[in-house]
């Protein structure tokens, strides 16, 4: 049929199929027959019906991209909503966009994540619906009750209208809730009332005549609407309009008042799988009645069953039946199957108790890493004052440049060096030896907080032989008392704090002293002005803030920070090593482009057996146009694969502070994250006894 278009509707939030939405929209859970997801079944049914070009969707931003993604559908055939707002601003939004460009069509509103087994049928049923459609109706499809359900609403039927396509068209009497058991073995025997599939045929103007009719408030946002369409003004006016329209359902808030409502009953092996009971009577089940989705099911004695693994774990069953088990990579659900209806009260409770109780948890950061990230912005402000007041022999000048030594938490301050000093070459040295080609003409800078790092120690003596121009920075230690030795400038900054958590006095003090070797870092202004509001929006005064809600996103995850080399790849490092010193957990980093030429294998098995990682995307305006390009590709391959990502954006104008603000971020994300990981941010154990067992076998630095 010609100006008949499908508009598959994809919100809901499928609380009853927990915890595996927890990590997938239902949409997009693999229910849909042969593998596949239940938005592509829906897709490729109505297809043959009214081709590609005419099937839309209608939802969030977020769950647009990933319907984008998962279906091929250009972005011309996503309609977004500014925030979901049940059913009935939905159809509004589709019937007015669509309606306007074909004010004759008709359209097939589509839950996207129902099943059907008898495709054609279903076809049938949705021609013979658009004739009644074209005839003005508002059509529904009722499904011929199987069973006295008492968890789905009904219709009930009246007098036949016509018949088409071998299916009889009857007027729709009513719509009525959900029954009691009784009331709904009364209707399966009168064989007039219908399941309500959520199904709907109608014209465009048909429905938004009704709306007209119905829903005062969406009518008025609609109307307001029309002179915003195609216009730079839509995004505000649509937000705007939905805010004013009525949140209802399309059922409720028309359906059960319109008039001219048709319904043509049918039978073609519907289920909207509601919970996990639904999904295991819709499925294909083995001898036993046990259905699987995992890597391998092994049962004994073990029956009627529904096993779900999303991470496509193998798993046993020993003499159990009737049973849902549903695992999730943070969650895990074993219920009786009979009760499957209850699980949505289990996602309830859990979900209050995951509220974290955060002045609790503050509780656990003994020895103030959440004072001292705070205090950041002060701690590079007053460093680089201290280091403009410094003034470094004038030998030092005229090099051509930087090699800096050092370790972790000091080792970063030549990456940040780099990014900040654009005109010299810093290069980073994490070793014990300096690369060859160090001679005369680089200023070898020595960094090690405490002062007593060996690999640092052994490669400032190393660089030594090599060039004369050298400065050491520490707050002590070894390099300190080396340095006075050799008559070698020593930059002091302060004691007693995490060598991660003094980046900035050891970053702000060397900008500063190079200031006076006619090195000015240009926006540091601008640095400033970004970072001190961030200190007042993250801390724990502010709370919840987004570094907190972003440290919930990664909790029970594994990160994989992406960065652009040269730029945002340095701040990826940190955020991992920061994730792993004070959040005491796995992290991984990868730079852009070159992850695109190894790393995204990796995606290929990585939903099904490591569903834990959550990639992380560090974004500034500076970013290479193909580098932009590929995070946008990359963004696709990850949403049709359903892997989360979270994409950040530096804030403020130059390129040095979006970089020092995804940085800054990351150090509250990473302290946020300790505490809901329950644990001290501050003490790194491991590193401590590491370099305690090589002190046991000292190293000879002066002979050696
Ligand atoms: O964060 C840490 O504690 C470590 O990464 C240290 O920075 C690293 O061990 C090097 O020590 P230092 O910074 O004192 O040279």
């Amino acid at each position: 049929m010609k100006n008949l278009y499908a508009v598959i509707l994809a919100g809901g939030k499928g609380e009853r199929l927990w915890p595996a939405t927890l990590e997938r929209p239902k949409p997009f859970l693999p229910f849909g027959g042969g593998g596949r997801t239940l938005i592509r079944a829906t897709f490729e049914r109505v297809l043959p019906l009214v081709g590609r070009e005419k099937v839309y969707a209608v939802a969030t931003r977020e769950l647009s991209e990933l319907i984008g993604a998962e279906l091929g559908l250009p972005w011309e055939q996503l309609i977004v909503e500014p925030f979901g707002k049940n059913t009935a601003p939905a159809v509004g939004l589709a019937a007015l966009l669509l309606g306007a460009r074909d004010p004759e069509g008709i359209m097939c509103m589509l839950p996207a994540d129902h099943r059907i087994e008898d495709e054609d049928a279903f076809r049938r049923a949705l021609s013979a619906a658009a004739m009644a459609a074209e005839k003005g109706y508002l059509v529904t499809l009722g499904i011929r009750p199987t069973y006295p359900a008492t968890g789905y609403g009904y219709i009930e039927g009246g007098e036949p209208l016509f018949e088409t396509e071998g299916l009889t068209v009857y007027r729709a009497v009513g719509f009525v809730e959900k029954p009691n058991q009784e009331t709904a073995e009364n209707y399966l025997s009168q064989g007039n009332f219908f399941w309500n599939s959520g199904i709907f045929i109608w014209k465009f103007s048909r429905i938004l005549e009704e709306i007209g009719r119905h829903l005062p408030g969406l009518a008025a946002a609609i109307s307001r609407l029309r002179a915003h369409m195609g216009k730079d003004s839509w995004e505000e006016a649509l937000r705007a309009a939905y805010a004013e329209a009525e949140e209802t359902s399309i059922d409720y808030g028309v359906m059960e008042k319109a008039d001219r409502i048709a319904t043509i009953p049918v039978s073609f092996g519907w289920s909207d799988l509601g919970d996990w009971h639904a999904i295991w009577e819709a499925v294909q089940k083995d001898h036993a009645g046990n259905a699987s989705f995992s890597s391998e099911l092994l049962s004994k004695d073990s029956g009627s069953n529904l096993v779900f693994s999303l991470a496509r774990k193998r798993v046993g069953l020993l003499g159990v039946s009737d049973l849902a088990v549903v695992d999730a990579p943070g969650a895990l659900l074993v219920a009786r199957r009979d009760r499957a209806q209850e699980v949505r009260e289990i996602a309830r409770a859990l979900a209050a108790r995951e509220e974290p109780d955060w002045p609790r948890l503050y509780r656990l950061d003994t020895r103030g890493m959440l004072d001292v990230v705070e205090r950041f912005p002060e701690q590079c402000r007053e460093s680089l004052e201290r280091g403009r007041a410094m003034e470094l022999p004038g030998e030092l000048s005229g090099f051509e440049r930087i090699l800096l030594v050092g370790m972790g938490g000091s080792g970063i301050t030549g990456d940040l060096l780099s990014l900040a000093l654009p005109g010299v070459e810093v290069i980073t040295a994490r070793d014990y030896r300096v690369p060859e080609f160090v001679g005369e003409e680089t200023l070898l800078i020595g960094a090690s907080y405490s002062g007593n790092t060996e690999e640092t120690l052994i490669a400032f003596l190393d660089g030594l032989k090599r060039t004369r121009k050298a400065i050491g920075i520490s707050s002590g230690g070894e390099l300190e008392k080396l340095c006075r030795e050799r008559g070698i400038p020593w930059v002091e900054i302060p004691a007693g704090f995490q060598p991660r958590a003094a980046l900035g006095f050891l970053l702000f003090t060397l900008l500063g002293a190079l200031e006076g070797l006619g090195h000015r870092t240009e926006g540091l202004g601008e640095v400033f002005s970004v970072l001190t509001p961030m200190a007042r929006e993250l801390s724990p005064g502010n709370s919840p803030n987004r570094a907190q809600e972003l440290a919930r996103r990664l909790h029970g995850k594994i990160p994989v920070v992406y960065g652009a080399a040269g730029a945002t790849g340095p701040i990826a490092f940190r955020w991992r090593t920061q994730i792993n010193e004070n959040a005491k957990q796995p992290a991984f980093s990868a730079e852009l482009p070159e992850l695109c030429h190894n790393e995204i294998v990796g995606y290929e098995l990585a939903g099904d057996f490591f569903p834990m990682f959550l990639r992380i995307f560090l974004r500034t305006s500076y970013d290479h146009p193909r580098v932009v390009l590929r995070v946008e590709v990359l963004k696709e391959v990850l949403r049709r694969r359903a892997l989360g990502f979270v994409e950040l954006h530096g804030e403020g104008e130059s390129r040095l502070a979006q970089i020092i603000s995804l940085l800054y971020l990351g150090d509250w994300v990473s302290v946020y994250l300790a505490l809901l990981n329950g644990v001290d941010p501050t003490p790194v154990r491991p590193i401590a006894e590491l370099k305690k067992r090589l002190a046991s076998e000292p190293w000879d630095l002066r002979g050696g």
